[in-house]
This record gives structure tokens, C-alpha cells and sequence, in this order.
């Protein structure tokens, strides 16, 4: 069994509902044991980095930022060695409304830890989906889930399920 730490902000309903969702999805599929971990102001470097197995959620915020919880991280992430973790990275974002910086979260988070040395799993392609920019992009694909509960809400389940078959394939 592994453990997995499901860090993602417990204030927040979209973004709680998906990661809620991922965590079922998981144990379905077996062989994890889902931890839940708030990132807010409270989270300290120890928590965060409790786990080696780590998913991340963030949805994308005005204009391609993080959302405030995860930004107010970004100095402590500077910090850290990644070297050893596995990331896998959820995001939410609005490629109708936010064409210009669809999921962006995904690669300031991805690039900061991958510059850190974490390996980060779980790439998915941006086929059915249309938006005009991303920064959560690597070699043309997202650097992780792309949820879009906004415009593609039916669509979330079945993306997610298959993203943790994905995960598991990958031996994440
Ligand atoms: C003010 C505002 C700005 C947003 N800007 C972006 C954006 O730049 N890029 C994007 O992909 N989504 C953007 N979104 C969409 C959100 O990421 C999306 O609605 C997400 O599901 C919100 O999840 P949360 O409420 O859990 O944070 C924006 C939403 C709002 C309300």
C-alpha cells in the first residue's frame, strides 16, 4: 500500500469536490492509502513534505496565477529538495473564460518542483479541449489532469478515472 498525500485547499468546492473524487477513484483502484493534507497559511515545510507519493490540486486564478494558498508557498518550495518525490498535479481552470492562461497553475507548480528535482507523473493530452495559451504545457502536453468542471463538468469522472489508471500504468 502506498501512501499518497492529497494536498489540496479544504476551503475550496470545486477544487474539494475533484480532489474528493480523485481520492475515490484511487482507492477503487487499490493499492493506495489516500491521505487528505489543507494547504492554507498554516501548512508548514514538514507537512508538506511528509510524504514522498504527493498530488497536488490547483485551479488557475486571475490572469494564469496560483490560487493565494499555494502562492503564499511558492518562497518555502524555493527551498526545498524534491529529489525522491513523486508529483502527480491536478488543476482546474475555465478554457472559455480563461483562454489566455488555461491551467497555468499546473506549470508553475510543475516547473518550480521539477526544477527542485521532483519526477512528476501523469501527462495527459490536450485533445478535447480548446484554449488559445497554457503555461501548464511540457512538449504539448499538460503537465498533469486537466479539469474543466466550468464548460466540460460531465466530462470530469471519466477523466479522472482514467488519469488514475494512467498513474498506476505509470507505476506512480
Ligand atoms: C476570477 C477568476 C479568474 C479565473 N482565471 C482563470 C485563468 O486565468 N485560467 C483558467 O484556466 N481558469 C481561470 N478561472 C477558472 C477557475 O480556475 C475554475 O473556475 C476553477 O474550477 C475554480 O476552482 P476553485 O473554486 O476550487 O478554486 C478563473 C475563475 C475566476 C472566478
Amino acid at each position: 500500500m502506498k501512501k499518497v498525500g492529497l494536498y489540496y485547499n479544504f476551503e475550496t468546492k470545486k477544487t474539494s469536490r475533484v480532489a474528493k473524487k480523485i481520492k475515490e477513484a484511487f482507492e477503487k483502484a487499490g493499492g493506495y492509502e489516500i491521505i487528505p493534507v489543507d494547504v492554507d497559511e498554516k501548512m508548514t515545510e514538514e507537512q508538506f513534505m511528509q510524504f514522498d507519493h504527493m498530488l497536488l490540486g490547483a485551479s488557475t486564478w486571475m490572469d494564469g496565477e496560483l490560487p493565494y494558498y499555494w502562492d503564499e508557498f511558492v518562497p518555502a518550495m524555493e527551498d526545498l529538495d524534491m529529489k525522491g518525490k513523486k508529483i502527480a498535479i491536478f488543476g482546474l481552470g475555465d478554457q472559455v473564460n480563461g483562454s489566455e492562461n488555461f491551467q497555468d497553475a499546473i506549470g508553475l507548480l510543475g516547473y518550480l518542483l521539477e526544477e527542485r528535482g521532483a519526477k512528476l507523473y501523469g501527462f495527459t493530452s490536450t485533445d478535447g479541449y480548446t484554449f488559445e495559451r497554457s503555461v501548464g504545457l511540457k512538449d504539448g502536453k499538460f503537465m498533469g489532469l486537466s479539469i474543466d468542471v466550468d464548460n466540460q463538468a460531465a466530462l470530469t469522472n471519466e477523466r479522472i478515472t482514467a488519469w488514475v489508471k494512467q498513474l498506476k500504468k505509470e507505476k506512480f
